[in-house]
């Protein structure tokens, strides 16, 4: 984790580069702050180079000032614009951090110093940029091949990697310049350290997500739990076998799994607080579809690649276990459940139209065996109810690409049996720039899953297909405040850029510790 520290002069820092923002109508604000920010604009002739029209303040925009190696502070100066400071938001702070990290990545920079810009809104308050600073950052550090390295997989030698082109920025510290806005240190120091453990806890649902499937298979995902359990005290992990989901009848989920020839994991992490406030506990239920070829109602080949990120959910849930472990900032009880299988097609695979008896004790007619991550969350839902009784349950799950033809790739989408759950989601994810958007479950829907032959279908038809499937889950959990978050949209980004994004490990981490 990179060094993030909260300081309140320049002096004595010795940076290889200070950040510094602008509010493209306050240009001159910055001249009059305070005297070590003037010295340092007037070593860098900075007024010079806004009066020239050089530097704006546009946002987005970013200008590199080199300051000579004598300069007491720094070698560098990088200008960065904030934009209308009236229309200062969350959002146009997001990006002037993205314009930051453009703009050091092929600079060989370990220590960064960041004058924090003034607070200009309630909405953007100073340990919200602190927090979302550090994050950003700490984002940044990931690297794929690296990571695949650090983790000793034997597929990833040192020779046949050559994928290390996402060159980042050395960063090892990140000092930042905090003025009279704040003056409890320990708070901004906080914030700083919320923000890096989020930041990890994403980094680890983009690696697991960007693991191709021939590696990160139930197994990989059921050692990497036993693992982080090895590292944090405050983790406990089980994990069952086929062998064991048979014995609890956990059949609509072995329908999933027994046409490969991996075998199926169902995955428990435990969170145990310092101090428990309470006997609350929170579940979250991740779909671990490592690769999703459709099984017999297989799909089409285009960009079958990236069934590869049908495990997104469980890697999320991987990465908000992460952060609270990492940051141990959630004083309640959080059970992570994932069931982790992969649909193949194959002599033994489930055909159209076999039934099956789920967990729960309700029969399910698999008309289209590719749409399997609804079956594994079926068993793994009730199962969670039962064993931990809830106080509220998630579940994360790239469930339909219907979800991504209603809100794109902007929004995941949330149903809930709880119109207040799914509004303060909403809520939180909003806050946070992971935003989500709530779809409907009334009976209406409900009934297009009606089966002549069992208690239900797991399909509801072409029309409405992200809430007939909502509405599939909602079956399996009895009285438990619940909500599903559908992630197909978001979990990853297609092209040029393809990648796991670590969404909504932002809105979950988030959500958890506001309990
Ligand atoms: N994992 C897919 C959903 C998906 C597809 C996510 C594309 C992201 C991109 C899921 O298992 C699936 O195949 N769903 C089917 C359901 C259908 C058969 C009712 C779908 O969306 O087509
Ligand atoms: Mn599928
Ligand atoms: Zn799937």
């Amino acid at each position: 984790m990179i060094d993030f520290i909260t300081t309140t002069a320049l002096q004595n820092q010795s940076c290889d580069c200070i950040c510094i923002g602008f509010y493209s109508d306050k240009l001159q604000e910055n001249f009059s702050a305070n005297s070590e920010l003037t010295t340092l604009l007037r070593d860098g002739n900075i007024e010079e180079i806004i009066s020239q029209g050089d530097f704006t303040g546009k946002l987005g925009l970013t200008h590199l000032v080199s300051m000579g190696k004598n300069n007491a502070c720094t070698p560098r100066i990088l200008l960065v614009g904030l934009g209308e400071s009236e229309k200062c938001s969350k959002k146009n702070y997001h990006k002037a951090i993205e314009s930051i990290i453009s703009a050091i990545k092929p600079l060989p920079i370990k220590h960064l110093g960041v004058h924090l810009f003034a607070a200009c809104k309630e909405e953007l308050s100073i340990t919200y940029m602190l927090q979302q600073l550090a994050f950003q950052l700490q984002r940044q550090t990931y690297q794929y091949s690296k990571q695949a390295l650090q983790q000793g997989i034997a597929l990833y030698t040192k020779d046949n990697c050559s994928k290390d082109t996402d060159k980042h920025t050395p960063l090892e510290k990140v000092s930042c310049i905090v003025n009279q806005t704040i003056n409890d240190e320990q708070q901004g120091n906080d914030a700083l350290f919320l923000g890096a453990s989020l930041g990890m806890g994403v980094n680890t649902t983009r690696f697991l997500g960007d693991l191709p499937a021939n590696v990160c298979t139930p197994t990989y995902l059921a050692n990497f739990a036993e693992q982080m359990g090895q590292q944090y005290d405050c983790l406990t992990i089980r994990v069952k076998d086929e062998a064991d989901m048979q014995q609890l009848g956990m059949n609509v989920l072995l329908s999933v799994s027994q046409g490969s020839k991996q075998e199926a994991k169902f995955i428990e992490i435990e969170y145990t607080p310092g101090q428990a406030k309470s006997n609350d506990t929170i579940v979250l239920v991740g779909k671990g579809v490592t690769f999703d070829t459709g099984g017999i109602s297989l799909k089409p080949s285009a960009s079958m690649d990236e069934m590869k990120y049908d495990m997104c959910g469980a890697a999320s849930v991987f990465g908000t276990m992460h952060f609270l472990a990492e940051s141990m900032s959630c004083q309640t009880r959080v059970v992570a459940v994932i069931p982790a299988v992969e649909n193949m097609p194959s002599d033994r695979a489930t055909k159209p139209g076999d039934i099956f008896l789920s967990y729960s004790g309700k029969t399910v007619e698999v008309l289209n065996t590719d749409a399997e991550g609804r079956l594994i969350l079926a068993d793994a839902l009730s199962y969670a109810e039962e064993t931990y009784q809830p106080t509220k349950m998630i579940n994360v799950a790239t469930l339909t690409g219907a979800c991504i033809i209603a809100l794109g790739n902007h929004r995941s989408a949330v149903m809930s049996n709880d119109d207040a759950f799914a509004k303060e989601l909403m809520e939180v994810g909003q806050s946070v720039c992971d935003p989500c958007w709530q779809l409907p479950l009334d009976d209406e829907y409900d009934k297009l899953l009606h089966s002549n032959f069992a208690d239900m279908a797991n399909i509801g038809g072409r029309a409405a297909g992200s809430i007939t499937a909502g509405c599939f889950l909602k079956r399996f959990v009895k009285n438990t405040t619940w909500a599903h978050l559908d992630i197909a949209g978001v979990a990853w980004l297609e092209g040029k850029k393809k990648g796991a994004t670590g969404r909504p490990v932002p809105l979950l981490a988030n959500w958890i510790i506001q309990q």
